[in-house]
């Protein structure tokens, strides 16, 4: 891997008042980056980073709202004259079978974890563009690659969503000398399964037992307990940003590594099980 020399660059970060967002702020502050850091409110920003900091632009966003986030890219590129990084971070796990979950718990996971970023895409990237420059960074999640997690389809779904449309990104940025990558990190200790964090659907049916072990387990076992070091996923995106030819795909974490390999077997084995049959298919011409 080759490291590049080391001019500043300006990161635009969702979520960066806590968790895999503030560790990342923090490092690309420590190493003398600008950040413009979003939060939904500055009172949490401003607890996070402390005194003030010429670098840092605590800006309180909702993320949801596409005149939000226009504001929001408007005033660092008003602020710094440019966007280097852009890192669609903030999201959060709704928990919840599909059978049980309503419209409004799907959509209001998607509007972040989903419509947020492509919100931030969109006013972002006329900027990159014109610069024919920058990095994209859209973190996922290990389910968002592994899928089959009983329980959580509506963050799997979500998280399926953001790498499928990072790997379209990665195709159509290459020729404006734009890079793209999704972020997949396995468990990560952050407040991202506590209690007042994680979303609990509303509706939760009896029948579906491996969906409430998963829960059960998420809450009371892994909280607090995940693999995943923040500060060090951090140094991995960091990492990933001053490489000449970054990745599309990031894992962060053994267990990640592990699930992915797993995956990739799984899709092998159905393929070459199937190949016979699926080739069939085409025209005989
Ligand atoms: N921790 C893990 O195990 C893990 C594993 C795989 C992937 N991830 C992904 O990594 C990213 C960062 O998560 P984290 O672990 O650092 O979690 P975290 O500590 O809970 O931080 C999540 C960040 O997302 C923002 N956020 C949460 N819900 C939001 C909402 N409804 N609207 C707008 N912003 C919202 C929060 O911003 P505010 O300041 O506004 O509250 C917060 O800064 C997420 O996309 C998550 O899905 C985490």
């Amino acid at each position: 891997m080759q490291q590049q020399a080391h001019p500043s660059k300006v990161w635009f970060i969702t979520g960066a008042a806590r968790g895999i967002g503030l560790s990342l702020a923090r490092q690309a502050l420590a190493r003398g980056d600008a950040v413009a850091a979003t939060s939904r409110t500055l009172a949490s920003l401003q607890q996070a980073f402390g005194d003030s900091d010429k670098q840092l632009l605590p800006l309180e966003v909702d993320l949801v709202k596409e005149t939000s986030v226009q504001a929001a890219i408007d005033k660092t590129v008003a602020t710094f004259g440019r966007m280097d990084c852009v890192v669609n971070n903030a999201g959060y796990g709704q928990q919840g079978t599909i059978e049980a979950l309503s419209d409004a718990e799907l959509r209001r996971n998607f509007d972040v974890n989903v419509f947020a970023p492509l919100h931030v895409l969109r006013h972002a990237l006329p900027h990159l563009r014109a610069q024919r420059g920058g990095h994209v960074f859209n973190v996922a999640s290990i389910v968002g690659f592994q899928g089959g997690y009983a329980g959580w389809g509506s963050y799997v779904a979500s998280k399926f969503a953001i790498a499928g449309l990072t790997e379209t990104l990665a195709a159509e940025l290459a020729e404006l000398g734009i890079k793209a990558t999704v972020v997949y990190p396995g468990p990560v200790r952050t407040g991202f399964l506590s209690k007042d964090t994680l979303v609990v659907a509303k509706r939760s049916i009896a029948d579906y037992t491996e969906a409430q072990a998963s829960l059960d387990l998420h809450l009371n076992g892994l909280d607090g307990k995940q693999a995943g070091d923040p500060e060090k996923v951090a140094t991995l995106i960091l990492q990933a940003a001053t490489v000449a030819e970054p990745p599309v795909h990031l894992f962060a974490g053994k267990i990640a590594n592990t699930l992915a390999e797993q995956k990739m077997q799984a899709v092998r084995k159905d393929l070459q099980a199937w190949r016979g049959a699926s080739d069939a298919t085409d025209f005989a011409e």
